[in-house]
């Protein structure tokens, strides 16, 4: 693992840094592998992010988007994860529906919505059950709790190891989660964490002991680039430990 920790004066430069590193692979990744693969976290921190990346004049065709996470409301709900990465930026550009590829939250179950996204993601990537392919970048965000895409503490999605998609829970309340195991296939793993409410957090995740099912961000530990980029409200401490 290839980690790298980036503190930026504030959350605009946060922004500006984490667009140029997505930028900076989208091209590398297009001539290599003919496409460009991203899974976007859900939250507040990336909109902006996501409303800048909509001002890129880019390769729209060869860029395929997935979600991390989502919860399981419609794709109308204010907190759908879908809702605000289309408002903030794929209803702003020339892209393909073909190209977008949210997680379903229209089954009886979520669980069978879990299924229904794996066995997406596995015709997308061409790969067999137990297998875990490569996204080009994977962003997350980070909640108070550490908790990372919908992989909450002390909940059941932490131990599955076997599939790219489970079901996460926060209090009660469903959602669709990358495992862990899958966001640690990416090539590219970015963290965006904003806020002076993530400190103790961050100094859990970063301490050299510390439980990963308590502080579940532990556990992002991908064979590929890890990119932590905080801005000095939230990660002032950490990255000079
Ligand atoms: C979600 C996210 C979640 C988010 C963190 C941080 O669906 O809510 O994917 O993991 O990244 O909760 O959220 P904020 O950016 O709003 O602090």
């Amino acid at each position: 693992m290839n980690k790298k920790i980036e503190v930026l004066s504030d959350k605009p430069a946060l922004v500006n840094r984490a667009l140029e590193l997505i930028l900076s692979k989208i091209e590398p990744a297009i001539q290599q592998r003919g496409q460009f693969t991203i899974a976007l976290s859900g939250g507040s921190t990336p909109k902006p992010l996501y409303e800048a990346i909509a001002n890129q004049k880019l390769p729209w065709d060869k860029i395929h988007v997935f979600w991390g996470d989502e919860r399981y409301v419609s794709p109308e709900h204010q907190d759908s994860n879908q809702l605000m990465a289309r408002r903030a930026w794929l209803d702003k550009v020339e892209i393909s529906e073909s190209n977008i590829h949210p997680m379903p939250t229209d089954a009886a179950q979520p669980s069978q919505a879990a299924v229904k996204y794996e066995e997406h993601l596995q015709k997308f990537f061409q790969v067999s059950p137990g297998e875990f392919p490569a996204l080009d970048v994977n962003l997350l965000g980070m909640g108070d709790d550490a908790h990372t895409a919908s992989l909450f503490p002390h909940t059941e999605a932490l131990a599955v190891k076997d599939r790219l998609v489970t079901v996460g829970n926060k209090d009660g309340n469903s959602r669709l989660t990358f495992t862990y195991p899958f966001i640690n296939a990416a090539r590219c793993v970015i963290f965006l964490v904003a806020g002076e409410n993530k400190k103790p957090a961050l100094a859990q995740v970063f301490a050299p002991q510390a439980d990963s099912s308590t502080y579940p961000s532990r556990l992002i530990q991908p064979q590929g680039e890890l990119w932590w980029l905080f801005d000095q409200a939230a990660g002032s401490e950490v990255a000079h430990q």
